[in-house]
């Protein structure tokens, strides 16, 4: 099978510049890409291959949306209600019976003076409105730590023009899929602070096509995982310096999903070869596991910070578009349910401000894996120690292999 090069159409390589690893893309995307190149370059209309090469697209398209869907609802088919608290919590904040918090980030986030704060992927969707919340409550200073600078400071002055505070945010260049720009954000931070109070590991990418970081792990699993988890390690002595110095109430959050249920075992997601060969939809729930993992492992192994894992909801951002773009089949599946499926940005946020700064330390359940909104979950990753010593032990073999 020939490598197609990626369309310059294609967000999913282009804006996470991620190069293919394997000699074929996976069947949905090589024959999507075939059918465009045949006629884009020699200009003619599909010929009967072409045709074939569409329907076979739309098959694979098809199962890969009967893959979604069952990998997501299969596990809740005995529980309908934890399902559609856990997809649908717009919908299940109006039952009658409804016990879903009222948090209101306004009123219910305390005063922040002296706090310094850094959230990933701060300049969109989720982080962006994370950052613009805290904001509002006179936190000393917020790192919005973001891969797209220009995004960026489009987000700062937008946040600044919504709130009254005069607050400091400062842009910290961050490429989660490589290491030696991680460790240069870790020491801007240094440089510029002796103090983190509230750490939020929000960054993420979501089903891109199969691709390695530079340093050598699965694309999906290298960004959402191993990029957070150098990020923290490199930061800890200013984490402890807060806690002892500052303020002992220092969290640590990290964005997983309820996609965690399409992981494969931990043999798995620990094997890069293994991994590499699943399809993407099962890569981006490998990092989200890992998310899981890597926030029960830390709360065991520095229980003198706070620190958990959540699911936001299922919320309309970017994270969406690689899919959209590749998949015409979720592209008007979500056109047409979208309105019942999607929350708003500001709900979306609500479970990460609550855990961040809303919710009292003795509220939260330190390494637990929360639901939206303020829902504590028994989770599999989370109380699991051993995959979780797995997967810490594996990550820092990783990290010193590359030199960290
Ligand atoms: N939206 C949902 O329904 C949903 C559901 C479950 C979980 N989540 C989780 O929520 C988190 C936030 O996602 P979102 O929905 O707000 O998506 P989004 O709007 O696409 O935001 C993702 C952010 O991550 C950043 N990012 C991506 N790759 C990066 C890299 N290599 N280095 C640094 N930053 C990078 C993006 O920066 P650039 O814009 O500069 O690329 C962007 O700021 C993710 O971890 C996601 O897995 C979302």
């Amino acid at each position: 099978m020939d490598m197609v090069p990626p369309k310059s159409s294609d967000r999913s390589y282009r804006a996470y510049g991620v190069h293919p690893v394997r000699d074929a893309l996976d069947e949905q995307g090589d024959n999507l890409q075939k059918t465009s190149v045949s006629q884009e370059d020699r200009n003619e209309t599909p010929n009967a291959t072409t045709k074939n090469s569409t329907a076979l697209a739309t098959v694979s398209q098809l199962q890969e949306l009967l893959e979604l869907a069952t990998g997501l609802l299969l596990p809740y088919a005995f529980q309908p209600l934890t399902a559609i608290e856990t997809y649908l919590p717009g919908l299940a904040s109006m039952w009658p019976f409804n016990i879903s918090s009222s948090f209101n980030p306004s009123k219910d986030i305390h005063d922040l003076s002296g706090k310094v704060i850094l959230v990933t992927g701060g300049n969109n969707g989720l982080g962006k409105e994370t950052i613009l919340q805290l904001a509002k409550h006179n936190p000393h200073k917020i790192f919005m730590a973001s891969r797209t600078e220009s995004k960026a400071r489009d987000a700062i002055a937008s946040i600044k023009s919504q709130t009254s505070q005069n607050v400091d945010i400062e842009f910290l260049q961050l490429d989660l899929a490589s290491l030696p720009s991680i460790k240069k954000a870790a020491d801007q931070v240094a440089a510029h602070t002796d103090r983190l109070d509230i750490l939020i590991l929000n960054a993420g990418i979501m089903a891109v096509p199969s691709a390695k970081t530079a340093a050598g792990q699965e694309i999906q699993l290298g960004t959402n995982h191993v990029g957070h988890f150098l990020l923290t390690k490199l930061l800890l002595p200013t984490l402890d310096n807060t806690a002892k110095k500052y303020n002992p109430d220092v969290r640590i959050i990290s964005l997983s999903s309820a996609a965690w249920q399409m992981a494969p075992n931990i043999d798995t997601i620990v094997s890069t070869n293994k991994l590499i060969a699943q399809k993407p939809w099962t890569c981006y729930g490998a990092s989200k596991a890992a998310n899981i993992m890597f926030a029960a492992e830390l709360a065991r192994r520095y229980p003198q910070f706070t620190s958990a894992s959540l699911h936001p909801g299922l919320i309309k951002t970017d994270l969406y578009t690689p899919n959209l773009e590749v998949n015409p089949i979720v592209r008007y599946g979500s056109l047409l349910m979208g309105g019942l499926m999607f929350q708003t940005i500001e709900a979306g946020a609500l479970n990460q401000l609550w855990l961040a700064a809303g919710a009292r330390k003795d509220e939260i359940k330190n390494g637990q894996f929360y639901t939206p909104v303020a829902k504590v979950h028994s989770n599999k990753w989370a109380t699991n120690t051993k995959d979780g010593k797995r997967l810490w032990e594996w990550t820092e073999q990783e990290l010193k292999n590359a030199g960290y």
